[in-house]
Order: structure tokens, then C-alpha cells, then sequence
């Protein structure tokens, strides 16, 4: 990784995760870093806002460790897209960098006892714009959309990468729970 920010950046989440297991814990402790990271943005590079057009928005993988624990993404949003709400099964924290993205909280109303059956209440929206966190607990439904006109880019870390583990996307008008479709990545060149 060329950024040496992106480097000590990784070593202060691990000194993180090393002692704390709790991921509430683990989320209050990484918000401040993740802070540091909007504060100084010399570690984005061009590339991070390329997106991939069907999908609406780009990954770029900027570490993942060899358990698939810490993975760190800078994600771009396509003005006008979005993604299904969707759980991560893992603790995850974003914080905004460029532009703005909207972020969606939902409730879960029904008790999950009925397979492929979900009930969800819109919960709240947050403007992720410079800086702004969102936390995210294994079991918390979020979606995204960009309501702006340009591109905008974000900072996300999860406790362990989301698609190897067995997550959902919901439909909230269909009342539906279906596995996560899995998404286009790219890792970052070194
Ligand atoms: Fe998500």
C-alpha cells in the first residue's frame, strides 16, 4: 500500500481488535480513528471513484487480513444509486469523505421466525457528508442511496469481510429476506 497513512491506520484498528472483542466496544474505540482519516485525505487516490455502472457504486479493497478479519473499503456512490437494505452480520463503521450519501437505518419489526419473510420499518436517515460516522452492529439493516449530483466516496471498516459470511438484503415493500448478492470489488494496486 502506497499510503503509509492507510498502513498506521490498519495498526490502530488492530491495536483495537486485539483487546477488544465487544463490538460496541470496538466501535466507540475505532470512531476517533476513523475521524483522523476524513481530517486527512491524502491517502484517496483517483482511482477510488471509479464505480462500476450496473452495480451504482465501486469497492476498492484497501486491506483485508489473511482471516478475512479488518477489512477496510473506500466505496463510491454513482449519483442517483443506491444499495437494498441489507445486514453485515459483523461490526462495520463508515465515515464520510466526499460528497454525500444517504444512509438509512431500519427497524426490524417482525421476530425472524418466518424464512424468507421480513417486516421493516424505516428507522432513521443520516447526510454522511465530510467526516459524519455510521456504526453499524452485526444485526443492524442499513441501505444507501446518493441523492446528489456528483460521486460520493467513503471510508468503511468491518470486524470480518461481509461476504464471506451469511448475510441478507431486504425488500421492504415485498416484505422479503433473501441471502446478499455478492459484490464487484476491486483491491487496491500497491
Ligand atoms: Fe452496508
Amino acid at each position: 500500500m502506497s499510503s503509509g497513512l492507510i498502513a498506521e491506520f490498519v495498526s490502530e484498528l488492530k491495536s483495537i481488535t486485539v483487546m477488544e472483542i465487544d463490538p460496541a466496544e470496538v466501535l466507540e474505540r475505532v470512531t476517533p480513528v476513523m475521524k483522523k482519516m476524513a481530517k486527512d485525505t491524502s491517502w484517496v487516490r483517483p482511482e477510488f471513484y471509479e464505480a462500476d455502472e450496473d452495480q451504482g457504486f465501486g469497492i476498492t479493497i484497501l486491506n483485508e487480513e489473511d482471516d478475512h478479519s479488518l477489512l477496510v473499503e473506500a466505496i463510491c456512490w454513482l449519483p442517483g444509486k443506491g444499495v437494498a437494505p441489507h445486514d453485515h452480520q459483523t461490526w462495520g463503521i463508515v465515515v464520510g469523505i466526499d460528497g454525500v450519501e444517504i444512509n438509512v437505518d431500519w427497524d426490524r419489526m417482525d421476530d425472524g421466525g418466518k424464512p424468507g419473510f421480513a417486516d421493516l420499518k424505516k428507522a432513521r436517515e443520516t447526510s454522511v457528508e465530510h467526516g459524519v460516522i455510521v456504526s453499524f452492529m452485526p444485526d443492524d439493516i442499513h441501505s444507501v442511496r446518493n441523492d446528489a449530483e456528483t460521486t460520493s466516496l467513503s471510508l468503511h471498516v468491518y470486524g470480518v469481510t461481509p461476504s464471506t459470511l451469511p448475510r441478507s438484503e431486504f425488500d421492504p415493500i415485498n416484505k422479503t429476506q433473501k441471502p446478499c448478492p455478492q459484490r464487484k470489488r476491486t483491491v487496491a494496486a500497491e
